[in-house]
């Protein structure tokens, strides 16, 4: 394993993350679902294959279009929460970039926010590729580099508190955060008819849940914020009270503009 991947499972796998990422993180990546399902053409009976599946959102909504779904994770507490949320999809064990299901096992693919997540992201992109058949359709995200004002909130704190992000390991293979850097990924790992553009959303969560994730380790972030000494957590979460609560509207909830990268392909 590369130290990039140590990395992330040491970020995915911590205690409580899965609950914690189901309250923020996880509410703003299904933002970009609908957009991802209509390119992976989930439709009902179209068998599909959600990688890097979290807690399941995108299984979930995928089921409710009449997909056929199956669902993996690399960590075992993300595969329990979405076992658990989703007791008719098969959910298991997986870890990127090797899949284990045969080739055109598939009609389609999903991954939300995950190939960014793979030392190597066109291995990844390859082996998402190789478990749907011809004519199968491929459809995954990310996040581009800026523009989120979801993130640029956590920044923010950190940045008035003073308290510098350490350098984490970076992915290996560096590519561009954008729609011409996502799409070369997708071409360089064989998909075909390969199609990027930017979705964008209003994310509306409580204060209280958009901080539960760097709270509970959840993200570069989450490591950030949780090896601090408890001064300096103190800290942060005061400047985050405040940073919030000039940003709260009239219900209470922070409304947080999101985009994030989308691009899809097709086996041929
Ligand atoms: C940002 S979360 C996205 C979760 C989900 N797709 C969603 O939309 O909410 C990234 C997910 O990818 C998983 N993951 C990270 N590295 C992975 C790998 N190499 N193979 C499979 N899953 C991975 C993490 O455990 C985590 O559940």
């Amino acid at each position: 394993m590369q130290d990039f991947d140590v990395h992330e499972r040491r970020m995915w796998g911590a205690a409580g993350v899965a609950t914690a990422y189901l309250r923020g993180f996880g509410g703003l990546c299904a933002g970009a679902v609908p957009a991802l399902l209509d390119q992976a053409g989930a439709a009902p009976g179209v068998r599909l294959l959600d990688v890097g599946t979290g807690p399941g959102t995108v299984a979930a909504a995928a089921l409710g279009r009449g997909a056929v779904v199956t669902a993996v994770d690399a960590e075992p507490q993300m595969v329990k929460a979405a076992a658990e949320r989703l007791p008719e999809v098969p959910v298991s064990l997986a870890l990127l970039p090797e899949l284990p299901f045969t080739e055109g096992e598939f009609d389609a693919v999903t991954a939300n926010f995950v190939v960014n997540h793979v030392a190597d992201p066109v291995a990844a992109l390859t082996e998402l590729r190789r478990v749907v058949g011809p004519g199968g359709l491929g459809a995954v995200t990310l996040w581009p580099v800026v523009g989120n004002q979801a993130m640029d909130l956590f920044g923010e704190v950190l940045e008035q508190v003073g308290v510098e992000r350490p350098v984490f390991p970076a992915v290996p293979v560096a590519f561009e955060r954008t729609t011409d850097g996502l799409a070369g990924l997708l071409e360089q790992a064989g998909w075909q008819q390969v199609a990027a553009r930017l979705v964008s959303w209003t994310y509306r969560v409580d204060p209280e849940d958009w901080w539960a994730g760097p709270a509970a380790g959840v993200a570069n972030i989450g490591l950030v914020v949780t090896t601090q000494p408890p001064e300096v957590l103190a800290e942060l979460k005061h400047v985050y009270d405040r940073l919030a609560a000039a940003r709260l509207d009239a219900d209470g909830l922070l409304a947080l503009e999101a985009v994030a990268v989308l691009a899809g392909g097709v086996r041929s």
